[in-house]
């Protein structure tokens, strides 16, 4: 039984007084919650990510959006944050290759399956993104190009614990426009698959799929019950606790 996730990716929001007000309150929701059937993640900014998890936080997971690629943990990267720094904050997760890394820093599958592997090694659950552009579904090749990317990008050493693939369409980030039901079936349903070929039948079944993509408190429970939909992977409406907890709550 795959435990649904719901995991909101802050990106460059927030500064100080924001930022910890937004994470105390999802942990309020989360400590008034209890024992909960599902999981509930933050991935603040790396500016606030020590600050946040400083924060008394039971029964919520904090994450970063990104560590390095360096080969080591300490030395001369200039401006990156290893992994095992992120560990060392008292994280739990790391987002790579996010698609806003991929296009805006030249992410490739390669740099990502390195960072993937980085983070596992330093403890910490990678959660990895993957998802077609508008033009890449225009031409009919979204079953591909996740193929393509859960092949490059999910290392070896990934197993149902510490890996997590999040299925982001780029053309549904931000946009309000998300796939239909089927679409969303469908991809999921194929990255199943393909983490079956890659890592077998016993971990692919095991490890969670995250849909993310516009959504909200309105769509979430239509789309989190789709088949292979283990969770969400939450921008936009993670920055609002009302419509980051709704969407929680849609599956308590
Ligand atoms: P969105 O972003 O929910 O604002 O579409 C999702 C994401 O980029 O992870």
């Amino acid at each position: 039984m795959r435990q649904k996730l719901i995991a909101g990716n802050w990106k460059m929001n927030c500064l100080k007084a924001d930022g910890l007000a937004l994470a105390k309150a999802v942990a309020e929701k989360t400590a008034t919650a209890g024992d909960m059937p599902i999981e509930v993640l933050i991935c603040p900014p790396m500016s606030l990510l020590g600050l946040v998890c400083d924060l008394p936080h039971a029964g919520l997971k904090i994450g970063s959006e990104d560590v390095a690629e360096a080969p080591k943990s300490f030395g001369a990267f200039t401006g990156d944050v290893s992994a095992e720094m992120v560990k060392d904050l008292g994280a739990d997760y790391a987002i790579v290759g996010h698609s806003e890394r991929r296009t805006l820093h030249g992410e490739t599958d390669a740099v990502v399956k390195t960072k993937a592997e980085n983070a596992i090694k330093a403890g910490l659950r990678a959660i990895i993104c993957i998802g077609e552009t508008e033009a890449e579904r225009d031409e009919g090749r979204a079953l591909d190009v996740v193929a393509t990317q859960i092949k490059g990008s999910v290392p070896a050493i990934a197993t149902a614990e510490n890996c997590v693939i999040a299925y982001e369409p780029v053309w549904a980030i931000g946009t309000g426009k998300t796939p239909t039901v089927a679409d969303v079936a469908e991809v999921h349903a194929a990255i199943r698959q393909e983490l079956t070929d890659l890592l077998g039948a016993d971990i692919a079944n095991g490890m969670r799929v995250l849909y993310g993509g516009s959504v909200k408190p309105s769509n979430a429970k239509e789309l989190l019950a789709v088949d292979n939909v283990d969770g969400a992977l939450i921008g936009g409406a993670s920055l609002k606790v009302e419509d980051f907890w709704a969407i929680a709550e849609s599956q308590l």
